[in-house]
């Protein structure tokens, strides 16, 4: 099981580092033949746009390999702090709205305002971003819709997606390590986003569920409690 883990991580960090290998000895080439057209500002800048994009998807993919262990080894722990959830998922849908947009996506969001509670920011931001990054990765460039609202003691967020759903016998497989369903034929990804964002709303004494028509895309929903439990304060 380690050892395929260790290939499948690998291999993925390959593909990054090859493509910014394979930059530096074209910087170099052009370089050495004095070609300054190559180094203008704008293509200066372009440059620096692709190289960040790969690095950023190798910091991403290094991270979830420490979640991975350290879910493993029950070293997984949160910090709850209070938090305003609105606040912080405008913020992180304005940070991506740009990679959406690339993937030919508009999300569009309906925000109760000031929805605060006990809650771990960054490890929120990062179930957030894990399910938007599948809304518009399997999306089919269609519309993503964001929303959150409180009920009882609850706070929920929604992520629903007009893409190609997930089949009824799939949708509890694909919050296990490492699954991912053949029918997406994407590849990208490891198949490790749904399994880290479960374990953390869990950790939030939270629950994710997921509803989906086969072809009409997929309704994801995280639910947390409004108030601190013993369990998630720490006591
Ligand atoms: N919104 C969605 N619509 C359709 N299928 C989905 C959706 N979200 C997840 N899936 C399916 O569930 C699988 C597991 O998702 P998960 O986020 O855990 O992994 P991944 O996106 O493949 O890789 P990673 O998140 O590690 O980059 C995906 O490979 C895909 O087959
Ligand atoms: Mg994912």
């Amino acid at each position: 099981m380690r050892d395929d883990f260790m290939s499948l991580v690998a291999h993925e960090l390959r593909t990054p580092l090859n493509t910014l290998y394979v930059e530096t000895q074209l910087r170099q080439l052009q370089l050495e033949r004095g070609d300054q057209q190559a180094f203008s500002p704008e293509n200066l800048r372009a440059m620096i746009d692709r190289d960040g994009h790969q690095i950023r998807s190798m910091i991403r993919l290094i991270s979830d390999m420490v979640d991975v262990s350290r879910i493993k080894s029950g070293r997984l722990s949160i910090r709850p702090e209070k938090t305003n959830l609105s606040q912080l998922l405008r913020r992180v849908v304005e940070g991506m709205t740009q990679q959406a947009q690339a993937a030919g996506c508009a999300i569009r969001l309906s925000i109760e305002e000031d929805v605060i509670g006990f809650w771990d920011e960054f490890r929120i931001e990062q179930v957030v971003i894990n399910l938007l990054t599948n809304a518009y990765r399997y999306g089919c460039s269609k519309p993503v819709d964001v929303t959150l609202a409180t009920r009882d003691d609850l706070a929920e967020i929604c992520v629903r997606d007009q893409g190609m759903g997930i089949a009824e016998d799939a949708q509890q497989k694909i919050f296990e390590k490492f699954e991912r369903l053949d029918a997406t034929n994407i590849r990208e990804g490891l198949g490790m986003g749904l399994y880290i964002a479960k374990q953390l709303v869990s950790a939030h004494d939270g629950e994710i569920l997921v509803n989906s028509v086969p072809g009409e895309g997929a309704m994801f929903r995280v639910i947390l409690p409004l108030h601190q439990s013993a369990s998630t304060a720490g006591i």
